[in-house]
């Protein structure tokens, strides 16, 4: 059994950028499950699949064979042997993930994939449902978060220093929406665990959490 650090919240509260920190600090492997569920996203869209039809991406899942790899220390997504990951981070294919990510047969379809990977090594993991549900006898459970305003900043800006059209009213919107999504589904919806320690970044530097987490790390 690895030594596990969960760590869950809201989209743009920070988790990728303080994982992978805490992940090179610490020598763990950083796995993001978000990647996956986006993985899947492009698979669906790929086929012309609207997010409403729930009978027809069940089927398609069946298909699809979402694996993940390392290059340099960095999670490739593989969709059915293709290299998928310069594909999954676009605001489409994030509002699909979380589309796609309520349908039971979808989650079904990636936690094996997650365990297995926890159980070989020493993992960072950050998802909605890691804490609760993937894995609950990890060592550190974090719930990270961040208000609505500070989350859809950061995305503004991310989006800006890539160049690509973004406003902020929109983001805000989205990501309001995408909460709701995430933590009001039937299955395992995003909540903080019981016994998941709370860290609000919305004051916080990057440093200050990733030194925060560290602490907790008993490795
Ligand atoms: O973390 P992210 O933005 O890459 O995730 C995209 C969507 O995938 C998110 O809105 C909800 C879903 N997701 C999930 O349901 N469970 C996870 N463990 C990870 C992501």
């Amino acid at each position: 059994m690895g030594y596990n650090v969960a760590i869950d919240g809201p989209a743009g509260a920070g988790k990728s950028t303080i994982a992978k920190l805490v992940a090179k600090e610490k020598g763990f492997i950083y796995v993001d499950t978000g990647a996956m569920y986006r993985g899947l996203a492009v698979y669906f869209l790929k086929k012309g699949l609207k997010k409403a039809d729930v009978p027809g991406i069940i089927e398609a899942c069946r298909d699809a064979e979402v694996t993940i790899s390392y290059d340099n220390g960095i999670q490739q997504v593989y969709l059915n042997g293709e290299n998928v990951t310069r594909l999954l981070r676009t605001e489409e294919v994030g509002n699909m993930a979380s589309h796609i990510s309520a349908i039971p047969e979808v989650r079904q379809k990636l936690l094996e994939l997650q365990r297995s990977l926890a159980s070989e090594q020493n993992v960072i993991m950050d998802g909605r449902d890691i804490g609760t549900n993937i894995l609950p006898g990890a060592n550190v459970k974090i719930y990270l978060t961040a208000s609505v305003e500070t989350r859809a900043n950061r995305r503004y800006r991310e989006l800006k220093e890539k160049g690509e059209p973004c406003d902020l009213e929109k983001i805000t919107k989205d990501i309001r929406e995408r909460d709701e999504r995430d933590m009001n589904r039937e299955t395992a919806p995003l909540k903080q665990a019981d016994d998941a320690i709370l860290i609000d970044s919305s004051d916080m530097t990057i440093q200050e959490v990733v030194s925060k987490i560290c602490s907790y790390c008993n490795i």
